[in-house]
Formats: C-alpha cells, sequence, structure tokens
C-alpha cells in the first residue's frame, strides 16, 4: 500500500488542476495542509519530444512529496516510453494516469475521458506503463463514466487493480456532465467496495462540505480537492481541522493572504529564473487573479494584474489593497 495511505491515514490530496497547480500553488497547498500534490496533466507525447514548456510545468521541489505527474495520451507505447523518461529525470513519487479530462481536444484523440469508453484500450495503457515502471507506482484519475448510461467505474476499478494500478481517484461526474451537477459518491462507494486498492473520492468538495461525513458514508481512503482550493491554499488547514476537531480553522485575513500572493509570486519568479520577467508575469496572471477574488476593488485588481509589468507592482497593488481596506475597516472577506 502507498505509504501515505497506512496506518489509518486519510490524506487529502491537491487535484491535478491545468493552469493552476504550478509548482509555487502546490508548494503553498504543501504547507497549508495538502498531503499529496499532482502536476497538472501533459501530453505523453509532448514529454517525448522534450517540449521545454510542459517539462517545465512537471517540475517540482522535494519538500513537495509525495508528488505526482499525471500523463496523458492514448497509445499505450507512447504513455510508457513517456512514464519512463519522467522517472528518470525527474524520480517523482507516482505516475498518474489521466482517463477523466472531458476537453474536446483531448477526447477527440481517444484521450482522457474518452478512454472509458474503451476499457481494453485503458487496460493496456495502464499495463504497459506499470511494466514500465517497477520503480515507481503508478495510479489513475478517472470519471464515473462518459455520461449517465455508461457508469464504468466499477468495472474500470476491477481492471485497474488488476493491471497493477495502486491507486485511483475517481471525480464522481460523467464526462458529459463536465464539470456541472452533483458528483454521484454512491458510484465511488461502489467502485471502492469492490476493489482493494485504495480510492480517493473527488467532486465538489469545498467549505460547506462535512468531510467528517463523507468518510464516515463512503469507504473512501482519501478525499481529492478541486476548485474549492483555486486561489485557497489555507482550505487545506480549513478541511484538516474539520476532520480532526470537527471545527474548521478560522480564514486568513486579507492580510495574510496578500502575504500568500507575494510568497508565490517570489516562487515562481525563483522557478522561472530564466525566463524574461514580462513572460513569468504572463504565467501568473491569471492564477494572481484567484487568489484576489472576493477582495474589495476586486475588479480593478483583477484589471491591475492584467496589465502588470514588474514584480514589484505586486508590492504597490498589496499596499494599496491595505490602505483601501483600513479605510473600509475590515480585514476579512
Ligand atoms: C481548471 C481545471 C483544470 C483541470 N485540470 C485537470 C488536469 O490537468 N488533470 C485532471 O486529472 N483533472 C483536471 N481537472 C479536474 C480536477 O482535477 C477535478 O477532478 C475536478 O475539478 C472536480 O473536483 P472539484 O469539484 O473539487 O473541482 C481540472 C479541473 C479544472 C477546474
Amino acid at each position: 500500500m502507498l505509504p501515505w495511505f497506512q496506518d489509518g491515514n486519510f490524506p487529502l490530496y491537491l487535484a491535478p488542476m491545468a493552469g493552476f497547480t504550478d509548482i509555487g500553488f502546490r508548494k503553498l497547498c504543501k504547507e497549508k495542509g495538502a498531503d499529496v500534490v499532482v502536476s497538472e496533466f501533459v501530453l505523453a507525447d509532448a514529454i517525448l519530444r522534450g517540449d521545454p514548456k510542459t517539462w517545465n510545468s512537471i517540475e517540482f521541489t522535494e519538500d513537495q512529496r509525495p508528488m505526482g505527474i499525471q500523463i496523458f495520451g492514448s497509445e499505450a507505447d507512447v504513455m510508457a516510453d513517456a512514464a519512463r523518461m519522467i522517472v528518470d529525470r525527474l524520480n517523482p513519487t507516482f505516475i498518474d494516469l489521466n482517463f477523466g479530462c472531458p476537453a474536446k481536444k483531448v477526447t477527440c484523440k481517444n484521450a482522457g475521458s474518452s478512454l472509458l469508453r474503451d476499457l481494453p484500450l485503458l487496460g493496456n495503457i495502464c499495463e504497459s506503463v506499470v511494466k514500465a515502471l517497477p520503480d515507481c507506482p503508478v495510479t489513475a484519475k478517472i470519471r464515473i463514466g462518459w455520461d449517465g448510461e455508461s457508469l464504468v467505474a466499477p468495472e474500470a476499478g476491477r481492471l485497474l487493480e488488476s493491471v497493477g494500478i495502486q491507486a485511483l481517484a475517481i471525480h464522481g461526474r460523467t464526462k458529459a456532465q463536465g464539470y456541472k451537477g452533483d458528483a454521484n459518491w454512491d458510484i465511488i462507494n461502489e467502485t471502492a467496495a469492490e476493489i482493494s486498492i485504495p480510492v480517493i473520492g473527488n467532486g465538489s468538495i469545498n467549505y460547506q462540505y462535512d468531510i467528517r461525513e463523507l468518510r464516515e458514508r463512503y469507504q473512501v481512503n482519501g478525499l481529492m480537492i478541486g476548485r474549492a482550493a483555486i486561489g485557497n491554499p489555507w482550505l487545506f488547514e480549513n478541511l484538516k481541522s474539520l476532520l480532526e476537531t470537527g471545527e474548521p480553522s478560522s480564514p486568513p485575513s486579507v492580510e495574510e493572504r496578500w502575504d500568500y500572493v507575494l510568497r508565490y509570486a517570489e516562487i515562481m519568479r525563483g522557478h522561472y529564473a530564466h525566463l524574461r520577467t514580462d513572460m513569468i508575469l504572463g504565467i501568473m496572471k491569471g492564477r494572481l487573479v484567484s487568489f484576489v477574488a472576493g477582495f474589495p476593488g476586486a475588479r480593478k485588481l483583477r484589471n491591475r494584474i492584467s496589465r502588470l509589468q514588474s514584480f514589484e507592482e505586486i508590492h504597490e497593488l498589496r499596499d494599496e489593497s491595505l490602505v483601501t481596506l483600513r479605510e473600509l475597516g475590515t480585514s476579512v472577506v
């Protein structure tokens, strides 16, 4: 069993999210209590091509372990070769295989969630990757099915376990649902009941969820949090406290949230030191916007962030934002 599930541990995963779970954000989430983090998905072919942007997006620091790198693709040998290359170069804690992405540009190549319609190929891919990596665990992430007529999660779960996948994250929605509607935790539960590898439940967990109830009611071995963590790395601390004491920890003040923004910017600046400032800021802007969501004057802040030209301006924005807050007489949002 993967060590982070041993001894009754109930890990909280940061979900892989393209465009958000970069090295800086993963680091902040880890510091705030995420037990396991996963890179955004990368195309196996791009890995083999040596695409620099792709390789850059999966780099990590040792303090992020256990750290998974997620790949996607539709050909067993390409996936196996890409996984092997990543393990040889970066030695992640595990490789994760994506069978959940609903985006058309992915499914039209028969990758991501499209493979839920072709379980024999899905099984082949997993088997090839597992065989290529005798020295590194392989996990997978699926949706519950392509649409409401084909809820294949239990069948896929059995197959994945039989070919050596060591843990399975299940997003409780179909491909057809996209990101809307309720996650179906009953199917997650049904799948977990049928297999003995750890199952990580995923879908719409946020501050409002009673995750203690999720833990008690369903046979999941851990939970994965996606959108609610965007811009809110402290959510993990909050949920951990809820799990352990029944009470969520208090949210950070705006001052503290700005500290996260500045730290995030510094981590990214360090990681991308080889790039020009405008390029680093270009990578960061969307993510910075997510950090200031809900701040007083958020719209103005968003505009200013979209026009950022230097790191110093981020400090100026912080100072101005705190003056506004003082004028409003508040420190929480
Ligand atoms: C912007 C965005 C990017 C995502 N990128 C990935 C990805 O790269 N790999 C993956 O397996 N899932 C990806 N997902 C799906 C999430 O990992 C997660 O399964 C989904 O958001 C449901 O969890 P949530 O309701 O907690 O957000 C992405 C989701 C979002 C919103």
